[in-house]
Parts: structure tokens; sequence; C-alpha cells
């Protein structure tokens, strides 16, 4: 080396560097689409090279929010490096840009008639990301049958597309079924189904056995009341109550033996009636012909205890020939 040639490199030593670090490689992140089910991705980014023909090391200062762990969720981001050598020269061309977006179910999670979303994962406010899993209950009185599922989840069905996937329908629940009573009816507004008003009718003659004789199918999936019966209201009917009984002594007998045939009576329960006798002589009693008058008194009692009365008179007479003069 000539003592000239080395001067000149003295020289340039001893000039100040006002050369910049040069950039050798800038990091390059297309665009990224969120996992299903992420709400984040996690990216390498790496850092950018640069070299200087004074300068032994390079200061690189990162600019830009990365977020902890380096895990971005869905936004633009940009990325920026400033780059000083030791004269404090910078070079801020490495820019890195990239953008995360997420697959979307739009509109958000569907209304499901009668019922309501319970839980949505992952969660997040707009809760329509790919693999969102939300998950639905019935409305008080209403239940999933078991046929369908309680979730409906966000699906990926194109590149850039999902959409809402699974079906929950609720339904009204059920009461057990209604047997109507013997004598009558239940009628139902709405089968045995939630919130239907069934009401007992009862034949002719025939009564509910209790006040409540409507009843309400409940979300507890039972009648409001206990099933009533139709009870008997009807009296037995006499069928053959005679009119008065008068019996004739023989001629000179002051005394007469009185009867009457049996009686019967009929009920609407199509029971037997039991039938007494409470107050008068007895069938094939001796009376005397004093001109007095019995009275006899039946009483014919279902089994509800519904009464009715056949009363007669039997009266003792003697037989008065008139004479024809
Ligand atoms: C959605 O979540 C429910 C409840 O956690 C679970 O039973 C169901 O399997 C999930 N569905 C899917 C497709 O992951
Ligand atoms: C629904 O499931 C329950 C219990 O798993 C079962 O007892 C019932 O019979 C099922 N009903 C129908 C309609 O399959
Ligand atoms: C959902 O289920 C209901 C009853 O099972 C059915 O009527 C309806 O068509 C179903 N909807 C879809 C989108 O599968
Ligand atoms: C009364 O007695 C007569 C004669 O014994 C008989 O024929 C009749 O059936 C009896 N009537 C009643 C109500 O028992
Ligand atoms: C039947 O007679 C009895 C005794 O006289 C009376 O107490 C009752 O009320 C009567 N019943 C009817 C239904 O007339």
């Amino acid at each position: 080396m000539s003592l000239s040639k080395l001067s000149l490199a003295l020289l340039r030593l001893l000039e100040p560097d006002t050369t910049p670090p040069q950039l050798t490689h800038c990091p390059s992140i297309g665009d990224v689409t969120l996992p299903s089910g992420q709400t984040r991705v996690c990216i390498s980014i790496g850092q950018p090279t640069y070299k200087d023909d004074r300068s032994k090391t390079v200061r690189v200062i990162q600019n830009g929010n990365i977020p902890p762990g380096g895990c971005f969720p869905e936004g633009d981001y940009v990325i920026s490096y400033i780059a000083l050598d030791d004269a404090g020269n910078r070079n801020d061309q490495c820019q890195v840009r990239f953008s995360v977006k997420g697959i979307h179910c739009s509109p958000g999670p569907p209304i499901v008639e009668h019922g309501y979303k319970e839980t949505c994962t992952p969660r997040t406010p707009s809760e329509d990301i790919l693999g969102t899993n939300c998950t639905y209950r019935c409305l008080r009185g209403f239940g999933v049958d078991n046929s369908t599922s309680r979730s409906i989840v966000c699906t990926q069905t194109g590149d850039q597309q999902a959409e809402w996937m699974g079906n929950v329908t609720c339904k009204k629940i059920s009461c057990p079924d209604v047997e109507s009573p013997p004598h009558g009816g239940y009628s139902c507004t709405d089968g045995t189904r939630y919130q239907s008003v069934c009401k007992l009718d009862c034949d002719v003659g025939f009564a509910p056995s209790t006040q409540r004789h409507s009843m309400v199918c409940q979300a507890d999936r039972q009648w409001s009341t206990e099933a009533a019966l139709c009870t008997d209201v009807d009296p037995p009917k006499f069928v053959n109550c005679p009119d008065d009984v008068i019996a004739y002594a023989e001629r000179n007998d002051d005394h007469v033996t009185v009867t009457w045939p049996p009686l019967q009576a009929r009920d609407n329960s199509g029971e037997e009636p039991i039938i007494v006798q409470v107050d008068g002589p007895p069938n094939g009693s001796v009376l005397s012909t004093d001109g007095r008058m019995y009275r006899v008194l039946y009483t014919a009692m279902d089994n509800q205890d519904n009464q009715n009365n056949c009363s007669f008179n039997v009266i003792p007479q003697v037989i008065t020939l008139t004479q024809h003069i």
C-alpha cells in the first residue's frame, strides 16, 4: 500500500460516517386467516437484517404493538423497524404489513323459536366466528325432543364462507294422557300439550266430583289438578209407587190384612237402588177398620245417597151395603 493510499484511508476514517445501514432482508407475511374456533393466530415475524459499511453492529428498534406471545386477533397490522448504526444513521425502510382475517357466519347466532341462547364458545363479542358453538335452552313449557341436538355450530362451507349448521327445535312439552271417567269426558283445548286446558263434561244426571273440573298442563309436565270423576246426582225413581191402597174387610169383620206389591225403583247409574220402608205399617199388617188412615213411606237410595220417596195411604174399609127400601 502506498503512502498516499494509506493516508486516504485514514482520512476516510476521520471523515464523519453519513451512510445509513443497508437493509438486506425485510420479513414479509401474507394475510392470515384465523383457524376454526380460534380468536387469535400466533405469527413468528422474524427479524430484518442489515449491513453497514462502518459500524460493526446495527441497532434495530421495532415499532408497532406485538401482542403477548405474538398471537394476533383479527385486524390490520403494521410493524416497522428502525435500524441505527453507531453514528446514528437510520434506515426505516422495513415495514411488515399484514392482516388477520376471520371467517364469519353472518348474521350472528340464529334465533330459536321458544328457546334462547345459553352460551357460545369461543366467547367473542359478535359470537359469529368460524367454529363458534352456541348451545340453546328452551323456554318454560318447551323442550328439545330427543332427535334434535342443543347446539348450532358456525361451520365452513366454502373458501371464505361459513354458515350455521345444526337444528335446535323447542316443542311444547306434554302432560300424561287424560283418561275420561265413566259417565263423562274431558275435552282439551290443545290435547295434552303445555297450557292446554281440559274440562270435564258429565252425562246428564252426573256432575264432576270436585269443584275443580278443569285442569291445565303445567311446565312441570303435570296437570294442575287430579282428574275428577262424574258422580251421580239424580235420585232413583220409583216405577210403581201405588195410589192409596184401600183394603176391604170381610163382612162382619172389623180387621183387614193390607198388602201392596213390592216397590221397584231405577237409577240412572244402572245400579240397583236400595229400597227401604221408613214409615207406616208393614206389608201384611192386620189393621182395624176404625176409620183411621195409615201413611206408608218408602225411600229409594242410590250409591251416591241420592234419595227419592214414595208415599201412599193405606185405608182399611168396611163394605157397607146400600139398602134399597
Ligand atoms: C357444542 O357444544 C356442546 C356442549 O358443550 C357439545 O355437546 C357439542 O358436541 C359441541 N358441538 C360441536 C360440533 O363441537
Ligand atoms: C327420550 O329420551 C328419554 C330418556 O333418554 C326416553 O325415556 C324417552 O323414551 C325418549 N323419547 C323418545 C320419543 O324417543
Ligand atoms: C329442523 O327440525 C325440524 C323438526 O325436526 C324440521 O321440521 C326442520 O325442517 C329442520 N330444519 C332444518 C334446517 O333441518
Ligand atoms: C206383601 O205381601 C203379599 C202377600 O204375602 C205379597 O204378595 C207382596 O209381594 C208383599 N209386598 C211387599 C211390598 O213385600
Ligand atoms: C223423604 O221423606 C223424608 C221423611 O219425611 C224427608 O225427610 C225427605 O226430605 C224426603 N225426601 C224427598 C226427596 O222428598
